[in-house]
């Protein structure tokens, strides 16, 4: 018991289970023996512990790690919380300087810090997990720069681009969310050990000593700021949510094309479901699952912000409930990245099909609207022209291929009809900053990875 000095009865079992957390927060044990290890020689520093303690210290701090790591170590009843677990251990085999630990310390810079360390290490982990996603796509989209398709807008076909186009679409939305991990990382990376429960200690403590210690970038500037901070999960959480919304996108499009109604790819029998009672199915689950999970991230941001909005300063116990958010966002995002990856490496594309939707739709009637530009008609009239030209055809079931464009209108001249009717050429011409035109896209693959390329500070 951390706190029996000024009780007479102890606490209610009911009180014990309701408030009690260790089932979520003994996966930050690491952290908290990382922690221990820094204040027992932000202790030494201050003279209140023996350099000689050093060794049985850290020696019974890895010992109960490797217990840990065994999935050996079992939680007693009386354990609260993985801090309280970590310092009866300590207590039990080290007698008197198991008890002199918490010296200057309290469990509220404690979970601050044991939470800082792990979310860095998550942010890191995101990091490396959407490179590895983001290098794939690049190398995907090289491959499909003359796979002509249908570009939509409101799902309704509007010029045609290329396959290698759109993915790289997708890949400079990771690459932000890359970004965004990033800066959880720097945020993250302060720390809050030596802030005690909010004002400090009387103990000339240094806490640059833990901050060295733990690798941390800086230290706290205020002891009630560091307490009370869950920015940096806020932080984390929301680079998890941008993360999810980004593949629910990319799943969406994946349940789309492998319909029948779309028809433009098929998932590899390796990343596809099938039905328990209709033989013939193929189903897109695993897009289905992320797609259906990404809600479900944006709801622990918003969670934690709602955990954070009425709360006093410095700690108090609604803290507690930030972990289990945490860790559902992180575990839920990474499992989608990495499935991700599968899924979309399973995809084969129906070039035909593809190439044939992009051919229709009257995407070609922008490009010629523009033909009419270039040759001095301005673009309110050229856009009416084409309008009329777009609904005569569809009223006779002409295609673009056999219309008698210079019949239709004096300034379009014959070839104008075959030049436009390919889409192939069409997004060739599309040579314009950001567009779909193989170069062109080959250029954005080029700067997407240099993005990745530069190194953040994740080590
Ligand atoms: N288990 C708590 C948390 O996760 C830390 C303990 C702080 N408790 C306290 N009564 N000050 O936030």
């Amino acid at each position: 018991m951390l706190w029996g000095g000024r009780f007479e009865r102890g606490p209610h079992p009911e009180m014990v289970a309701f408030t009690r957390s260790v089932d979520v927060d003994l996966r930050l044990l690491p952290y908290d023996i990382a922690a221990t290890k820094a204040h027992a020689r932000v202790l030494v520093a201050a003279g209140l512990l023996e350099d000689s303690d050093l060794p049985a210290l850290d020696a019974a701090l890895d010992d109960i790690s490797s217990a840990w790591g065994s999935g050996t170590l079992e939680p007693a009843p009386e354990d609260e919380d993985v801090h309280s677990l970590v310092e009866r251990l300590l207590t039990e085999r080290l007698g008197d300087l198991g008890r002199r630990i918490h010296a200057g310390r309290s469990r509220n810079d404690l979970v601050a810090t044991d939470l800082r360390l792990w979310c860095r290490d998550a942010a890191a982990e995101m990091v490396d997990a959407l490179t590895e996603l983001v290098g794939f796509l690049c190398d995907f989209a090289e491959g499909q720069l003359e796979t002509v398709m249908p570009g939509f807008t409101h799902l309704q076909r509007a010029q045609p681009v290329s396959m290698g186009f759109h993915i790289v679409a997708h890949a400079c939305a990771l690459v932000r969310d890359i970004d965004r991990f990033k800066a959880a990382f720097a945020s993250s990376d302060v720390s809050p050990l030596g802030a005690g429960a909010l004002a400090g200690n009387t103990l000339g403590l240094d806490p640059t000593v833990a901050a060295t210690e733990l690798n941390f970038g800086a230290t706290f500037v205020n002891a009630t700021d560091a307490v009370a901070d869950r920015d940096f999960a806020a932080d984390l959480l929301y680079a998890c949510a941008t993360t999810m919304t980004h593949l629910s996108r990319v799943a969406e499009e994946v349940v789309l094309w492998t319909s029948s109604e779309f028809g433009f790819a098929r998932i590899a029998d390796d990343w596809s479901t099938g039905s328990s009672m209709m033989p013939q199915k193929r189903n897109p689950d695993v897009a289905e699952l992320i797609r259906g999970r990404a809600p479900g991230v944006v709801a622990d941001l918003g969670a934690l912000l709602g955990i954070l909005k009425g709360l006093p300063l410095a700690y108090d116990r609604d803290l507690q409930e930030d972990k289990e958010v945490v860790f559902h966002g992180f575990d839920t995002t990474i499992g989608c990245v990495r499935a991700t990856r599968g899924l979309l490496g399973a995809l084969r594309f129906d070039k035909d099909a593809l190439t044939e939707a992009a051919r229709g739709g009257g995407g070609w009637a922008t490009d010629l609207a523009e033909r009419l530009v270039t040759r001095g008609v301005p673009f309110r009239e050229a856009h009416e022209t084409i309008g009329g030209i777009v609904a005569s055809l569809e009223r006779s079931a002409v295609s673009i291929a056999d219309a008698d464009l210079a019949g239709a209108d004096p300034r379009l001249k014959p070839d104008d009809a075959v030049d436009v009717a390919d889409p192939r050429t069409l997004v060739a011409r599309r040579a314009s900053h950001g567009g779909p035109a193989p170069s062109e896209v080959e250029r954005q693959i080029r700067t997407l990875r240099s993005a990745i390329a530069r190194l953040p500070r994740t080590d």
